[in-house]
């Protein structure tokens, strides 16, 4: 009885690590499979990734987005703006899961699966949220107030950070995630 449970037990939790959602709480590297040490691509903070496994230390995992014909080592969050979900080397490799054609678009659904050190997810991307909202409005509201988030497109906001980011005490680190967070919380974002 006592092995059956266990092994009920085991069943579970594999079965629950299985499409098991989590989002990168900083910029994480890519590795085309669970040994390489070249990194082949980054993801970026709060973007959603699914847990597949786990394989000599590291998680294999899936990576779904939007990528447009001829840029396809850029994997987006959405069809209608340029909000980076994961950037992959030109020339990387990473198996495609699934690739479908949009109807009347240049862009294509993927998920293609890579590896990654275990570190730096959440499952919690609220707070990772109400971080980059703390860092947002505590180093640019100091001389002006924090300009509101829906005053520009997610397309908008990394230049106008950018303009701004050497007035400030944010690292590029912060300013990865705080860029994503304004432009997921942009103007044409519901
Ligand atoms: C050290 C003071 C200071 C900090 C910190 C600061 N700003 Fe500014 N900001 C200014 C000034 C001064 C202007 C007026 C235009 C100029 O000088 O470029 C301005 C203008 C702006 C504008 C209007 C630009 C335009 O062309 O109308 C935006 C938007 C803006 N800031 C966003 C930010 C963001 C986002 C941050 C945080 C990354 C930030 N600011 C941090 C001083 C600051």
């Amino acid at each position: 009885m006592r092995k059956i449970c266990l092994f009920l037990a085991l069943l579970l939790s594999n079965s629950l690590l299985a499409n098991d959602v989590w989002y990168a709480s900083s910029v994480k590297n890519l590795f085309e499979n669970s040994k390489s040490t070249t990194i082949k691509g980054r993801l970026l903070p709060t973007s959603k990734i699914e847990v597949l496994g786990e394989v000599d230390g590291r998680y294999k995992i899936k990576i779904s987005g939007f990528v447009k014909e001829g840029t396809e080592h850029a994997i987006y969050f959405a069809q209608k703006n340029r909000i980076l979900v994961a950037g992959l080397s030109k020339g990387s490799n990473f198996e495609v899961l699934s690739s479908t054609n949009i109807d009347k678009s240049d862009f294509k659904e993927i998920s293609v699966v890579a590896f990654v050190e275990k570190d730096s997810l959440t499952k919690d991307l609220n707070s990772l949220y109400v971080q980059a909202d703390e860092l947002y409005k505590n180093n640019c509201g100091i001389c002006h107030s924090a300009h509101n988030i829906k005053e520009f497109t997610a397309n908008l906001w990394p230049s106008v950070m950018k303009s701004m980011l050497s007035r400030t005490a944010l690292t590029k680190e912060d300013n990865y995630l705080v860029v994503q967070y304004l432009q997921k919380h942009a103007k044409d974002m519901e």
